[in-house]
């Protein structure tokens, strides 16, 4: 017999688009895209505990920049969750909010997606991760991919998800300049884009390989996002400027960039680098997870 535990805690890793191709506009108004998803080790944190009521605080640097409110993502995550399962139980929902709102890196996502399998522990749900991954569909479309948080292919409107075993762990640096991107704005400063239909990747062995295949791909948001923030043009700059980079490129919607590194010493060294240049800018030097 399992135990059903009093408190949970979940990390809710950052999600990081390599790269990200868009395709039509649907008619449900969405646009068809094409990924390659991998999860950092930097990431938000959520503990949750028994309680009669749903409460949810926030905690952690970047608490300030969201609202405790019944829109928050988790406590709508809750909300469908208990509505799933027609439970009528509450609980202490804590968040500590590390990483940056609005900033491609899928945070509000990735909280909903461990709110979804926390509470599903703290409940003792009978509930698979295939439902939870439709239960997160409705709220988000980058939920899906955030409940396993294992690299993956996406694609439909990001709810299509396919785990990838043999994408090489390699090391990263993130950095947000500051400016929260609303995701609906820059899908809507959309010009070019290269469609989807690109294929999934080969077998690769190391960052090498694998800055080797993203060459041939982008983020198409890219230009957009730096219409709406031009901010985004230096961040890239400085990425790219740092030796050892071996692809810089932003994530999702943006702010947030990233380069890849062959290792963590060159990762650690380029971001104390770019702190020293860019004191304001949120800076994490982290390696990809390949599970959590
Ligand atoms: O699904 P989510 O709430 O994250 O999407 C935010 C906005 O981003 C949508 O309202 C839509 O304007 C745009 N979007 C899109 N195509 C997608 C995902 C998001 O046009 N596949």
């Amino acid at each position: 017999m399992t135990s059903v535990p009093d408190a949970v805690r979940i990390s809710a890793p950052a999600k990081i688009n390599l790269f990200l191709h868009v395709g039509d506009r649907r008619p449900d108004g969405y646009h068809a895209l094409e990924s390659l998803v991998v999860f950092a080790g930097a990431g938000d944190t959520l503990t949750f505990a028994d309680a009669d009521e749903l409460v949810l605080s926030i905690d952690g640097p970047f608490a300030g920049a969201l609202k405790v409110d019944a829109d928050n993502l988790v406590t709508r995550a809750a909300r469908a969750l208990a509505a799933h399962a027609n439970v009528r139980k509450g609980a202490r929902m804590t968040l500590t909010k590390n990483l940056p709102v609005a900033s491609g890196i899928g945070g509000g996502s990735a909280d909903a997606a461990a709110a979804l399998r926390g509470l599903a522990r703290l409940w003792d749900m009978d509930v698979s991760r295939e439902q939870l991954r439709k239960i997160g569909e409705t709220l988000g479309s980058d939920i899906p991919v955030c409940v396993d948080s294992t690299p993956a292919w996406m694609e439909g409107r990001g709810e299509n998800v396919t785990p990838l075993d043999d994408i090489p762990a390699v090391a990263m640096v993130l950095v947000n300049p500051g400016v929260a991107v609303p995701t609906g704005k820059v899908f809507a400063a959309l010009c070019a884009r290269r469609g989807v239909g690109h294929g999934r990747p080969p077998f690769m062995a190391n960052a090498f390989d694998l800055a080797a295949y993203l060459d041939k791909t982008a983020n198409d948001l890219e230009a957009p996002a730096r219409a709406v923030a031009p901010v985004i043009g230096e961040v890239l700059d400085a990425l790219a400027a740092q030796p050892g980079a071996l692809l810089s490129r932003m994530s999702g919607s943006g702010a947030t960039c990233f380069s890849l590194f062959a290792d963590s010493a060159g990762a650690a060294h380029a971001a104390a680098d770019l702190r020293e240049d860019h004191p304001n800018w949120w800076i994490a030097e982290t390696q990809t997870a390949t599970q959590i």
